[in-house]
């Protein structure tokens, strides 16, 4: 596995690679790996014949009162773990490589309003703007020939793919199905926050999800008196929600009669943690 810490080497060996026609995956993270990230690996390999990760806790996306400084990292674990999952090139670059002018002073990519002001992006305000500008930058060093995002992050996946069109950049995105845990608890860096009784305490905000959508398939239609009761259901189950919400799969906005396509999107504190969920719903036209 190749190990690359700044950005000149690794696009001389993506050029590289290129000449002999190769394929290339990425599949950004910020390090702290665990079967999720493997799975978006795996995934990644069934697109591309070579596959790079970068790894990067990208101070953008944390406001000053977030987890920036305790963010777990592991890097010698990681790259362990790369090249056990047969990774062709890991990129980690430091704050100086990605910003070498300050990251007070970057351009920054702003999402639209109707993506920018909504579900997490209410008790997060900047972090979006963060992520965007961070994939932005991230896509055009690697200029890959897809890159991978997983479903969990649902309104980040929608973001950066309405990033990729609007800017016209030259990759594609592939959205990676949820990696869950056997009680059904979705993935994270951020659950190793959890204690053992948490982590038990945590499963019921996928079978709430899954509650629901058995709900919305049976044919109910209130949907704020859905969520509603979704809401208390979790509180009561030691979550603080911020918010449960049933939206359109398409554009994340408020769903329309029309829309047989929904997505049901959670997220609340569970103990020290901040966990986030969602749950796809087709309903037959
Ligand atoms: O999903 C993540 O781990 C991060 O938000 C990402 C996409 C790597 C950007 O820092």
């Amino acid at each position: 596995m190749l190990v690359f810490e700044n950005i000149p080497t690794l696009r001389a060996q993506i050029r590289n690679w290129r000449k002999y026609s190769e394929t290339i995956a990425f599949v950004p993270t910020m390090g702290n790996l665990h079967q999720g990230h493997l799975d978006l690996i795996s995934y990644a390999y069934q697109h591309a014949t070579k596959v790079i990760v970068s790894i990067f806790v990208n101070p953008l996306q944390f406001a000053p009162h977030e987890d920036f400084g305790s963010y777990p990292r592991t890097l010698e674990k990681d790259m362990n773990q790369c090249n056990a999952a047969q990774v062709a090139g890991v990129f980690i670059p430091t704050e100086s490589v990605l910003f070498p002018e300050g990251k007070a002073d970057t351009t920054q990519i702003v999402p639209p309003e109707t993506l920018n002001h909504i579900l997490c992006a209410v008790t997060r305000p900047h972090f979006f703007s963060g992520v965007a500008t961070i994939v932005c930058k991230l896509l055009n060093i690697v200029q890959p020939d897809v890159a991978v995002f997983g479903k969990k992050d649902y309104q980040q996946l929608t973001i950066i793919s309405k990033l990729v069109k609007d800017l016209n950049l030259d990759v594609k995105i592939l959205s990676a199905p949820i990696s869950r845990a056997d009680n059904g608890l979705a993935l994270s860096s951020r659950n190793q926050y959890l204690t053992e009784e948490q982590l038990n305490q945590a499963s019921c905000l996928s079978a709430v999800l899954q509650q629901t959508k058995v709900c919305l398939l049976e044919g109910h239609a209130d949907l704020p008196n859905l969520c509603q009761k979704a809401i208390e259901q979790l509180n009561q189950n030691g979550f603080k929600m911020d918010y449960f919400e049933i939206r359109s799969q398409n554009n994340l906005q408020e769903v329309t009669p029309q829309d047989k396509n929904l997505i049901i999107l959670a997220a609340g504190t569970l103990g020290k943690a901040r966990l986030i969920d969602n749950l796809e719903v087709n309903l037959i036209a």
